[in-house]
């Protein structure tokens, strides 16, 4: 039987949630879908208008991905907390694909607030419900936590991937 297809989509702009995408793809043998779009700017202004955009769930204009979503058997999407928020590219992201989702696996990171306001609000975009959460924090960077936390979420995506295999094994037997 053919391995199970797995894409990790990230947003990340300072690079923790790049960090964590790509250490998960080793983990996991995945491929990375980068969310592109316009650069949001620098000023505080910038960095308010971030806040604002995810709180109110708006959804700027992303590049066209360059996966196929429908490809993978399952999707991890990983993304900063923005406000307790999911991030706005992220959300046009998940609108623009969440069709095509078969299973899914959520990975935030941030300071260290928002995280349940942010899995609810992922979720509910989604449309679908995960196999695994999976939430790294400043402090779990700091303390080298993260590499444990993240090989965790890796064996539950592994686990629910190998579940759905048994269980097509036995529709075909
Ligand atoms: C506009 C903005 C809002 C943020 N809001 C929160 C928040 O509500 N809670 C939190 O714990 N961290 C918050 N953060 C911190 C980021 O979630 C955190 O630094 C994250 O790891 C950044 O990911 P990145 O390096 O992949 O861009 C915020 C950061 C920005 C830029």
């Amino acid at each position: 039987m053919n391995r199970p297809r797995v894409l990790i989509t990230y947003f990340s702009e300072s690079g923790h949630t790049r960090a964590a995408a790509k250490a998960l793809a080793e983990m996991i043998d995945a491929d990375l879908e980068f969310i592109e779009t316009a650069s949001l700017g620098h000023s505080l202004w910038a960095w308010l208008m971030r806040g604002f955009a995810a709180m109110r769930g708006l959804r700027p204009t992303i590049v066209k991905p360059r996966h196929d979503v429908g490809f993978y058997d399952l999707v991890v999407l990983a993304t900063p907390v923005w406000a307790g928020h999911i991030t706005s590219p992220m959300r046009s992201y998940v609108t623009l694909q969440r069709q095509n989702f078969k299973r899914g696996a959520l990975l935030l990171t941030l300071g260290g607030n928002g995280a349940g306001s942010a899995f609810i609000d992922l979720e509910s975009e989604c449309k679908i419900a995960p196999v695994a959460h999976c939430a790294l924090t400043d402090h779990d960077r700091k303390t080298k936590a993260d590499h444990a936390k993240l090989e965790r979420f890796a064996r539950k995506i592994k686990d629910a991937l190998a579940c759905d295999s048994v269980e097509k094994v036995k529709m075909a037997a």
